[in-house]
């Protein structure tokens, strides 16, 4: 069993993840870095965790997919011998962005089963093997992370279903905060606004604009992903005990109304 903490991060091989695996690695964590389909940079980040003096564990799995899920936690176990933190950071934006009175189920269908059902059900997983492994002895309050989004509570009508998944999942949060309290186990959603990655590439110039000359967020820069990994680091390591379910913006202060 690993001496150190152990973090299993959801689609950790680059973005906001990568930052996230970064971080705790930093922390003194081994990371178990879960990917989609990317070897290569999976391997590039797992080198980074090692330069940092962590062991890092590479696992593919489709966070959608009951059996990868299982998958996952058993690697995990297998690997480490132990969960103390999860990142369920893995999610997906729609392929194209449509309007709302356009828009087609099969992209909703795809963002439910990544965005909500997956880590709804990874959650269930991981938390009844963290209630185990702590009736073992082998850790203790370890912790959960949601990384969901300012869409939670944002209506962007070009990606409904997107919004709904980030509704979905601050609620799913919410609710294991409630049950797995008892359990000394924390949750806490985490609400990145725009941050720099894959995923914003393709709209960049745009929130460039928003960002610079039109005043979005307070603080006028992109978000980036070693600043959810500052956040994610801060509960990890137990400096928030007393709070559970609670939200951390990580947005430059985009989600503040101003008049
Ligand atoms: N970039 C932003 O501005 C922003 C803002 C708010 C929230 N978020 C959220 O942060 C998370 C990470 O986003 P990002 O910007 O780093 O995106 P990204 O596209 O750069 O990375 C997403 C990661 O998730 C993985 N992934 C996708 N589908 C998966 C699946 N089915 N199973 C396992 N892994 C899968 C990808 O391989 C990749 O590693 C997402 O949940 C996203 O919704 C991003």
């Amino acid at each position: 069993m690993s001496s150190r903490p152990v973090a299993v991060v959801t689609g950790g091989s680059r973005g906001i993840g990568r930052g996230v695996v970064v971080a705790l690695a930093g922390a003194g964590y081994d990371v178990v870095v879960n990917y989609a389909s990317n070897a290569d940079a999976a391997a590039e980040v797992g080198k980074e965790v090692e330069a940092r003096g962590g062991r890092a564990h590479l696992v593919r799995a489709d966070v959608s997919r009951a059996e990868d899920r299982r998958h996952l936690v058993d690697e995990t176990t297998a690997a480490f011998g132990r969960i103390d933190l999860l990142v369920s950071n893995a999610g997906v934006a729609p392929s194209v962005r449509a309007d709302l009175l356009e828009a087609g189920e099969e992209s909703f269908d795809r963002l439910v089963d990544i965005n909500l059902k997956g880590p709804y059900f990874l959650i269930q997983l991981v938390a009844n093997t963290m209630i185990a492994q702590q009736a073992a002895g082998r850790v203790e309050r370890p912790k959960i992370v949601v990384i969901s989004s300012i869409s939670a509570y944002t209506a962007s009508v070009n990606r409904g279903d997107y919004c709904v998944t980030k509704a979905g999942l601050a609620m799913t949060a919410q609710l294991y905060a409630t049950r797995l309290a008892e359990h000394g186990i924390n949750v806490y959603e985490i609400r990145p606004g725009v941050i720099e990655t894959d995923m914003t590439g393709p709209v960049k110039a745009r929130y460039d604009d928003l960002i610079f000359n039109q005043g979005l967020t307070p603080i006028r820069r992109w978000g980036q992903p070693d600043d959810v990994g500052r956040a994610v680091v801060a509960v990890a390591t137990d400096l928030l005990p007393f709070s559970t379910g609670q939200v951390i913006d990580v947005d430059g202060g985009f989600h503040l109304r101003t008049l």
